[in-house]
């Protein structure tokens, strides 16, 4: 008889949404397709305030099969955990700004009670041979905390974000603290292996850990298994999008207003890891140094405004807003602005019909975890008339795509330059034959099999610290 499937418990800050209108980041996308495969428990914040805080009445929303269950923060939790601590301290560090990391110990305080607060929640709610699967920097001590609750079953970590190298993540006061709790999970996840290789490296330099065959770890008397698991999206049901008539709507807007000039297109949250800054300096030296292009190429970046509370991200909005005005101050004419930006977030659907009217796609993060939009720019594309994708070599994605994206350095202007000439220029032979292999790629590694993957992992997991069922040496 077939053994019963083990519940999926996941956990993570934002919660949802399931739909495939909302306007989700990747953690969301990611996770949500994986979930409604599944069914199964998701946990998290309810997104609002309320002064009982973690302490207030979760409530449960039940759709497609998954409960989605959340609790609110009060004003001070929230402060503290997720606006000081998870993207003051561990977003930039861990994106390997160290100039722009704060670290201040009331937040630290918090950040550590309020992961003890949600394990509290939660405990309750599992039964013991559920898989918990806890997700992103903003709960690294989640796992450590539900082991004091009493809970014996699997738990599993994906970090969405880099891990950067030791000599970093060192500076973070509590680094130590944080691996270490991080070794109360059974099986930790990361987007790439370089990141997985800081974290190894971190294990064993920092705290004496040695690396074992078969992606184990151990340190002291733990072992556990660290390993990347590339996220992907559903590439079939993205690619349906692209050819659904809200997408269709705003493909036919775009080219309408390009008329016969080429579209470039960005899609970013605004945030100083996207290389916004950077790309708008690219795009103006390709038309200082290809002076063809003048009157002949559009640029469109969508950046959805995104954590506005943080002076370093009102800084950003301001510098680009400068930025975009004097380029198109400097090379618009009168029936052609240069660049345009826009602040409002559209649907996926909307998107997918963006990326299909765009000759070139600029995804260049000075770093990036993942980045999905370099993977459904690919999935939305028309096979009559595909894309260029120009790629950071600082992106996740970069691993599967360096074949065949235009691989630049998002820091260096002329390089930026130099491949928005080559991917405007490019012929339809090789154009098309580039898109194919990215699309090879981004089919092959899907949300599906990143959750797979990743569950199989934790279901075979063998807490003895013995060699793992199925791992390769
Ligand atoms: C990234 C992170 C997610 C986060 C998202 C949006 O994708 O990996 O954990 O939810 O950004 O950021 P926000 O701060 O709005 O949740």
């Amino acid at each position: 008889m077939a053994e019963r499937q083990r519940r999926l418990v996941a956990v993570s800050n934002r919660v949802g949404p399931l739909s495939d209108e909302g306007k989700a980041g990747g953690l969301a996308v990611g996770l949500s397709d994986a979930l409604k495969r599944r069914g199964g428990l998701w946990f998290g914040w309810s997104g609002n305030t309320s002064d009982e805080g973690t302490f207030r009445e979760a409530e449960t929303v039940i759709q497609d099969h998954v409960s989605m269950t959340t609790i609110d923060m009060n004003k001070e939790e929230l402060e503290g955990f997720y606006l000081h601590y998870a993207n003051r301290s561990l977003w930039p560090l861990l994106h390997y700004r160290l100039d722009l990391a704060e670290f201040d110990r009331q937040s630290d305080r918090i950040y550590r009670s309020v992961n003890q607060r949600f394990a509290a929640r939660l405990a309750p709610l599992l039964e013991p041979d559920d898989l918990v699967w806890v997700h992103d920097y903003h709960f690294f001590y989640l796992g450590s905390e539900l082991r004091q609750c009493g809970f014996k079953g699997r738990i599993g970590f994906f970090l969405h974000i880099p891990f950067c190298a030791p000599e970093i993540f060192t500076a973070l006061p509590a680094s130590h603290d944080i691996v270490r709790a991080m070794l109360a999970y059974d099986v930790v996840g990361f987007q790439t292996d370089t990141d997985r290789r800081n974290f190894a490296n971190f294990c064993v330099r920092e705290l004496g850990g040695e690396k074992l065959p078969g992606h184990r770890i151990r340190v002291g008397d733990r072992t556990i298994v660290a390993k990347a698991f590339p996220i992907g999206i559903d590439a079939t049901g993205y690619a349906r999008f692209a050819v659904s008539p809200e997408a269709g709507e705003h493909e036919e807007m775009l080219r309408d207003l390009a008329g016969e000039r080429l579209q470039i297109v960005g899609v970013d949250r605004m945030d100083y890891s996207k290389g916004l800054v950077e790309r708008f300096k690219g795009f103006e030296r390709l038309l200082e140094d290809y002076p063809e292009n003048r009157g002949k190429v559009q640029f469109l970046q969508v950046a959805p405004l995104s954590r506005s509370e943080l002076d370093a991200y009102v800084e950003l909005r301001r510098e680009l807003e400068e930025l975009a005005g004097h380029i198109n101050g400097r090379f618009a004419t009168l029936d052609w602005t240069p660049i345009q930006i826009m602040t409002r977030g559209f649907t996926r659907r909307a998107l997918a019909g963006i990326y299909r009217a765009a000759r070139v796609c600029l995804v260049t993060p000075l770093r990036d975890g993942m980045n999905l939009v370099a993977k459904e720019f690919v999935a939305a594309q028309d096979p009559s008339d595909p894309g260029v994708l120009i790629l950071s070599r600082f992106a996740g994605a970069r691993a599967e795509l360096e074949n065949d994206a235009l691989v630049v350095n998002p820091y260096s202007t002329d390089d930026v330059a130099r491949a928005l000439q080559r991917a405007l220029t490019m012929p339809f032979d090789e154009r098309s034959r580039r898109w194919e292999g990215m699309r090879e790629a981004v089919f092959a590694g899907t949300a599906e099999t990143w959750c797979d993957n990743f569950i199989g992992e934790l279901e075979t997991f063998d807490g003895s610290g013995g060699e793992v069922a199925g791992a390769p040496a």
